[in-house]
């Protein structure tokens, strides 16, 4: 039987020299959701699926990347100063680099090799993990380090600048940061964090729909402008505002006519939310997973309801996931539209929810969910190399 290359022993057959290898992983998020852009509280941890960069430096000032997912391989010039973003995998590559160097970063040209097993575009933060993993391999080639909230601030100025998607710090700080065996309770507007421990005993269960809805980027960004239109209504009435973050339930209650229908439902989700992760947390202290599951469980209605950027596909895999055994909590997790729900199980209980999810939504739906299962995972990492391309 041949054994399947390694990474780096495939980049040496491309590139004809020994890389040096980085990771970051994908991630879930346990609650909190579109919070994260409204200075509020997410509760993520990494899964211990990554994308990973083999890279060594090249002596011109280009990047020559291959991706093993796309099997394609693009060239980008860091002399050119007109590269813009072409809706295609390597504009997260491209736009890494070009941060790197608008924050001073000599960065050197460089052969790449890419390989994710984050599902693409499935709600885990593929993009976040391709960001983060080529960001710490250039870095790491051209003998640079960068203190790790910077680390992941420029990889959201990649998506948010160059890429295009206005998405908040969340899945960049939690590729960076993750530690294995823990969620963080994250305050997104100070940057602080909190190491939460999961029990050895639970699984972090994502069931991928297996649908991406057109919408989802577009979607996106007008939830997040709608937030900011709730902000600036209601700073007129509470100029203390500057984000949903500082808003009260009971001051939303107070304006609420102030505000139209749409908006009003928007806010409502995200001061809700935050007020169930700050439970959420308390929960998880005091070991009352029932408590959990109950506000992941709001948490699904409100992104539903409220927020309305669930569907149907999503619903379904929650409301099939509640009526398995060992099942603590399940809701979409992730931007939504399609993409993954995210499952807190009982380990005991995995093989038996993950048969019975898959034919319940198969049967349902005709379509056949990929289910991942994983512990909290680390962060960001080097892998050393040596010796791989000796292994038997
Ligand atoms: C996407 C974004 C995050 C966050 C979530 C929703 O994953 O990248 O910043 O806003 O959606 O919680």
């Amino acid at each position: 039987m041949t054994r399947r290359m390694t990474l780096p022993e495939n980049f040496s057959q491309r590139y004809k020299t020994m890389p040096r290898l980085f990771r970051a992983p994908g991630r879930v998020n346990l609650i909190g959701e579109h919070t994260d852009y409204n200075d509020g509280f997410v509760f993520p941890a990494a899964i211990d699926f990554y994308t990973q960069v083999a890279a060594a430096a090249r002596p011109d000032r280009k990047l020559v990347v291959y991706s093993e997912n796309y099997r394609e391989e693009v060239e980008i010039n860091l002399q050119n100063s007109a590269l813009k973003a072409r809706k295609h995998w390597s504009d997260y590559v491209c736009g890494v680099a070009l941060m790197l160097l608008a924050d001073g970063h000599e960065i050197a040209g460089a052969n790449l090799l890419i390989e994710s097993n984050v599902p693409l575009g499935a709600g885990l933060s593929s993009s976040a993990a391709l960001e983060v993993a080529v960001a710490s391999a250039l870095l790491g080639i051209s003998g640079a380090s960068m203190a790790p909230l910077r680390l992941a601030q420029l990889c959201q100025r990649a998506e948010n600048d160059f890429v295009g998607a206005r998405c908040g710090i969340m899945d960049q700080f939690i590729s960076v940061h993750a530690k294995p065996d823990t969620a963080l309770l994250l305050d997104c507007r100070s940057l602080e964090y909190q190491v939460f421990p999961i029990a050895s005993g639970y699984a972090l269960v994502a069931c991928n729909t297996m649908v991406k809805h057109d919408l989802a980027s577009g979607a996106y960004n007008q939830r997040r402008a709608e937030c900011e239109e709730g902000v600036r209504l209601l700073a007129e009435f509470l100029p203390n505002v500057h984000a949903l973050r500082n808003v009260t339930a009971e001051e939303l209650e107070r304006y609420r006519k102030k505000l139209p229908d749409t908006v009003l439902k928007r806010c409502r989700h995200v001061v809700t939310e935050n007020e169930r992760v700050i439970q959420s947390a308390i929960c998880l202290r005091n070991h009352d997973t029932a408590g959990f599951g109950r506000l992941m469980a709001e948490s699904h209605r409100s992104l539903r309801d409220d927020y309305e950027v669930s569907c149907a596909e999503l619903d379904l895999m929650v409301e099939i996931a509640r009526r398995a055994e060992g099942v603590v909590g399940s809701r979409m997790t992730g931007g939504g539209f399609g993409g993954c729900t995210i499952n807190l199980v009982r380990s005991e209980y995995v093989p038996q929810f993950r048969d019975m999810v898959s034919a319940e939504y198969h049967k349902q739906t005709g379509r056949l969910p990929e289910i991942y299962i994983s512990r909290p995972a680390g962060g960001a990492e080097e892998i050393p190399t040596s010796g791989v391309a000796l292994e038997a």
